[in-house]
């Protein structure tokens, strides 16, 4: 089975959870993972879809979101350009049914409502998709991270279970 892990980060931490993520994956699957920029705009030939960004204003990035994250650094963002909102509103799904699901990160404290992954899990149903495990969020501690202890090891392990999941035939 082959996957493709799209993932939006600002500060780095979504990148990091979805290269742990991948490599979760790569332990029973062909696993390519592109930053969202870089991502194509048909999907074909893959079996498993897994699509990640940092949660913003309760949801995923806007171009203002974006900017404001890009103030609170003096580095370079890891996404410049476009974000998750952005690629799937614009991505054209080839493969019917295709299995799919969605990561986010987030602050840990304080605890906020809404996750990026849940508002990209809703879009990408509306494309297809089948969701074959719950969207799920990883903390960071404050607005640049780092990421919370542990959480790289639990994106690891979620990506193995994701690629179990994935396996199991359509209807069973
Ligand atoms: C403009 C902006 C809005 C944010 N809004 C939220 C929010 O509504 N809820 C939340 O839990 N975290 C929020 N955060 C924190 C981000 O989720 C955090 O920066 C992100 O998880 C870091 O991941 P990254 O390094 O991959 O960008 C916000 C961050 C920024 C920059």
């Amino acid at each position: 089975m082959r996957a493709l892990v799209v993932y939006e980060s600002m500060f780095g931490n979504t990148q990091a959870i979805a290269e742990s993520i991948a490599k979760g994956l790569a332990e029973s699957m062909d696993v390519e993972i592109l930053e969202v920029s870089s991502a194509p705009s048909v999907i074909a030939d893959i079996e498993l879809l897994v699509v990640g960004g940092p949660t913003h204003q309760f949801g995923m990035s806007r171009p203002q979101s974006r900017e404001a994250a890009f103030k609170e650094t003096d580095k370079a963002l890891v996404s410049e350009s476009i974000g998750i909102r952005e690629w799937i509103k614009a991505v054209r799904i080839d493969v019917p049914a295709l299995a799919c699901s969605t990561f986010d990160t987030k602050v840990e404290k304080p605890p906020l409502p809404g996750a990026a992954s849940k508002k990209a899990e809703k879009k990408l149903r509306k494309k297809g998709v089948r969701i074959v495990l719950e969207a799920e969020t990883f903390d960071v501690d404050g607005m640049t991270g780092p990421l919370i202890d542990g959480e790289l090891e639990r994106a690891h392990v979620w990506g193995e279970t994701l690629a179990s999941a994935a396996a199991v035939p359509t209807g069973a």
